[in-house]
Protein backbone atom coordinates (compact mmCIF):
# COMPACT_ATOMS: atom_id res chain seq x y z
CA UNK A 1 0.00 0.00 0.00
CA UNK A 2 1.60 2.93 -1.22
CA UNK A 3 -0.06 5.53 1.07
CA UNK A 4 0.82 3.45 3.95
CA UNK A 5 4.33 3.69 2.94
CA UNK A 6 4.36 7.29 2.36
CA UNK A 7 2.92 7.70 5.69
CA UNK A 8 5.64 5.18 7.20
CA UNK A 9 8.53 7.40 5.67
CA UNK A 10 6.56 10.36 7.49
CA UNK A 11 6.66 9.10 11.22
CA UNK A 12 10.49 7.74 10.15
CA UNK A 13 11.31 11.41 10.58
CA UNK A 14 10.97 10.86 14.42
CA UNK A 15 13.60 8.28 14.31
CA UNK A 16 16.17 9.26 11.74
CA UNK A 17 18.03 11.35 13.91
CA UNK A 18 18.71 7.85 15.96
CA UNK A 19 18.57 5.02 13.52
CA UNK A 20 19.37 4.74 10.07
CA UNK A 21 17.25 2.20 7.48
CA UNK A 22 18.05 1.27 3.82
CA UNK A 23 20.93 0.29 1.35
CA UNK A 24 24.05 1.11 3.40
CA UNK A 25 22.42 2.10 6.52
CA UNK A 26 25.27 2.64 9.48
CA UNK A 27 24.23 2.57 13.20
CA UNK A 28 23.93 6.26 14.09
CA UNK A 29 23.12 6.47 18.39
CA UNK A 30 20.98 3.47 17.40
CA UNK A 31 21.56 1.00 15.40
CA UNK A 32 20.50 0.27 11.72
CA UNK A 33 16.89 -0.87 10.97
CA UNK A 34 17.41 -3.18 7.83
CA UNK A 35 15.05 -6.62 7.95
CA UNK A 36 14.16 -5.72 11.70
CA UNK A 37 10.25 -8.14 12.08
CA UNK A 38 12.31 -12.08 12.70
CA UNK A 39 15.79 -10.24 13.47
CA UNK A 40 17.03 -11.05 17.14
CA UNK A 41 16.89 -7.93 19.59
CA UNK A 42 20.15 -6.38 20.17
CA UNK A 43 21.86 -8.41 17.29
CA UNK A 44 23.56 -5.08 15.07
CA UNK A 45 27.25 -5.96 15.09
CA UNK A 46 29.34 -3.31 16.76
CA UNK A 47 26.06 -1.18 18.10
CA UNK A 48 26.86 -1.14 21.98
CA UNK A 49 23.28 -2.41 23.64
CA UNK A 50 21.85 -1.43 27.00
CA UNK A 51 22.28 -4.22 29.51
CA UNK A 52 18.24 -4.93 28.72
CA UNK A 53 19.08 -5.35 24.91
CA UNK A 54 21.96 -7.65 25.58
CA UNK A 55 19.60 -9.94 28.12
CA UNK A 56 17.19 -10.05 25.42
CA UNK A 57 19.14 -11.16 22.91
CA UNK A 58 20.91 -13.57 25.32
CA UNK A 59 17.41 -14.64 25.52
CA UNK A 60 16.83 -15.49 21.89
CA UNK A 61 13.78 -13.17 21.77
CA UNK A 62 13.02 -11.64 18.15
CA UNK A 63 11.37 -8.71 17.21
CA UNK A 64 8.12 -9.77 15.94
CA UNK A 65 5.15 -7.85 14.91
CA UNK A 66 4.05 -7.76 18.85
CA UNK A 67 7.29 -6.88 20.33
CA UNK A 68 8.19 -4.53 17.74
CA UNK A 69 4.26 -2.32 18.11
CA UNK A 70 4.54 -2.44 22.12
CA UNK A 71 8.04 -1.41 22.27
CA UNK A 72 7.40 1.39 20.01
CA UNK A 73 3.90 2.29 21.67
CA UNK A 74 6.15 2.65 24.91
CA UNK A 75 9.43 1.87 24.43
CA UNK A 76 10.89 2.57 28.28
CA UNK A 77 7.82 0.10 29.94
CA UNK A 78 8.94 -2.23 27.27
CA UNK A 79 11.99 -2.61 27.68
CA UNK A 80 12.99 -1.50 31.12
CA UNK A 81 16.59 0.35 31.04
CA UNK A 82 17.03 1.23 27.76
CA UNK A 83 18.86 4.12 26.20
CA UNK A 84 16.67 4.66 23.63
CA UNK A 85 15.27 8.49 24.62
CA UNK A 86 12.07 8.57 22.61
CA UNK A 87 8.53 8.86 24.26
CA UNK A 88 6.78 6.32 22.05
CA UNK A 89 4.24 6.29 19.03
CA UNK A 90 0.60 7.45 20.65
CA UNK A 91 -1.46 6.80 17.46
CA UNK A 92 -2.41 3.18 16.15
CA UNK A 93 -1.93 4.58 12.43
CA UNK A 94 1.13 5.78 13.04
CA UNK A 95 2.54 2.43 14.46
CA UNK A 96 0.91 0.89 11.72
CA UNK A 97 2.48 2.74 9.19
CA UNK A 98 6.17 2.47 10.98
CA UNK A 99 5.96 -1.29 10.61
CA UNK A 100 4.62 -1.04 7.01
CA UNK A 101 7.57 1.33 5.79
CA UNK A 102 10.61 -0.80 8.33
CA UNK A 103 9.28 -4.13 6.16
CA UNK A 104 9.58 -2.62 3.35
CA UNK A 105 13.28 -2.81 3.86
CA UNK A 106 13.51 -6.75 4.54
CA UNK A 107 11.76 -8.80 7.22
C1 LIG B 1 16.93 0.77 19.60
C2 LIG B 1 13.27 1.64 16.54
C3 LIG B 1 13.47 6.35 17.68
C4 LIG B 1 17.75 5.55 19.82
C5 LIG B 1 15.87 0.57 18.73
C6 LIG B 1 15.38 -0.70 18.29
C7 LIG B 1 14.35 -0.46 17.45
C8 LIG B 1 14.19 0.98 17.34
C9 LIG B 1 13.48 -1.48 16.73
C10 LIG B 1 15.94 -2.06 18.68
C11 LIG B 1 16.89 -2.50 17.59
C12 LIG B 1 17.64 -3.79 17.84
O1 LIG B 1 17.24 -4.61 18.68
O2 LIG B 1 18.64 -3.99 17.15
C13 LIG B 1 13.02 3.00 16.56
C14 LIG B 1 11.98 3.66 15.81
C15 LIG B 1 11.99 4.97 16.18
C16 LIG B 1 13.08 5.14 17.12
C17 LIG B 1 11.10 2.97 14.78
C18 LIG B 1 11.03 6.08 15.78
C19 LIG B 1 9.67 5.83 15.78
C20 LIG B 1 14.68 6.57 18.33
C21 LIG B 1 15.20 7.85 18.70
C22 LIG B 1 16.42 7.61 19.31
C23 LIG B 1 16.64 6.19 19.30
C24 LIG B 1 14.52 9.20 18.44
C25 LIG B 1 17.43 8.60 19.88
C26 LIG B 1 17.00 9.70 20.58
C27 LIG B 1 17.88 4.19 19.98
C28 LIG B 1 18.94 3.56 20.75
C29 LIG B 1 18.69 2.18 20.71
C30 LIG B 1 17.48 1.98 19.91
C31 LIG B 1 20.09 4.27 21.48
C32 LIG B 1 19.45 1.07 21.45
C33 LIG B 1 18.70 0.86 22.76
C34 LIG B 1 19.46 0.16 23.88
O3 LIG B 1 20.55 -0.39 23.65
O4 LIG B 1 18.90 0.21 24.98
N1 LIG B 1 15.13 1.58 18.15
N2 LIG B 1 13.67 3.93 17.32
N3 LIG B 1 15.56 5.58 18.70
N4 LIG B 1 17.03 3.22 19.49
FE1 LIG B 1 15.35 3.56 18.46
Amino acid sequence: DPALLASGEKVFKKCKACHAVGEGAKNKSGPQLNGLIGRPMGAVEGFKYSKVFVAAHGEGRIWDETALTEFLAKPKSYMKGTKMSFSGLKKEEDLAAIKAYLKSFGE
